[in-house]
């Protein structure tokens, strides 16, 4: 029995030593030099919700782009402009990362403008903002990745 038990103890040590090791390993050979997103799981998964909706709004844009459905252009263009929940969730979000708020609400402010250009049915402006709308996407994803933090550490940032 204390045979079994000091095989399972050391067991154990080794299991944690590993994830430690592991872990700091991980973070010191990363290759990804993008600053962090600092956020609790909870938040991470919620963020990444988030952007995958806006990736099916880009799916339903270019979908709308082949009819010219100026119609289907508007509200997919709406999924991706400012709105106060929009506004809401980027605050929110950014509200531990220097810089990451601002490009957020930018890239909701060139999606308003394909809403503009869908209401008065100018394709070339529909695919402008919408370039620049996704430009805004890929700055922010050259910038930032996501690192989570525990609660606690969260609430003492
Ligand atoms: C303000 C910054 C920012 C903007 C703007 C932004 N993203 Fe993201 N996005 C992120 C971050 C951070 C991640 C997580 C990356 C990581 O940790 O590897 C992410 C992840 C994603 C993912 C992966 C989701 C998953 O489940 O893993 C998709 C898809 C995505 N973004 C689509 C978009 C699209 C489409 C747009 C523009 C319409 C966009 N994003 C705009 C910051 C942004």
């Amino acid at each position: 029995m204390k045979r079994f038990l000091l095989v399972s103890l050391s067991l154990l040590n080794l299991n944690v030593f590993a994830q430690v090791n592991h872990a700091a390993m991980s973070s010191m050979t990363s290759a990804d030099s993008r600053k962090p997103l600092k956020l609790t799981s909870m938040m991470a998964e919620h963020q990444k919700q988030n952007m995958r909706d806006h990736l099916e709004a880009v799916r339903d844009l270019t979908e709308a782009f082949i009819d010219k459905n100026y119609k289907k252009i508007e509200e997919a263009g709406k999924r991706l402009g400012t709105s106060p929940e929009m506004q809401m969730m980027c605050n929110h979000m950014g509200k531990n990362t220097p810089g990451f708020t601002e490009m957020g609400l930018k890239m909701h402010k060139e999606a308003d403008k394909i809403i503009l250009a869908a209401r008065k049915k100018d394709m070339k402006a529909v695919l402008v903002a919408t370039n620049k709308t996704l430009q805004s996407c890929t700055n922010c994803h050259s910038s930032f990745k996501q690192e989570i933090v525990s609660e606690d550490v969260w609430n003492k940032l």
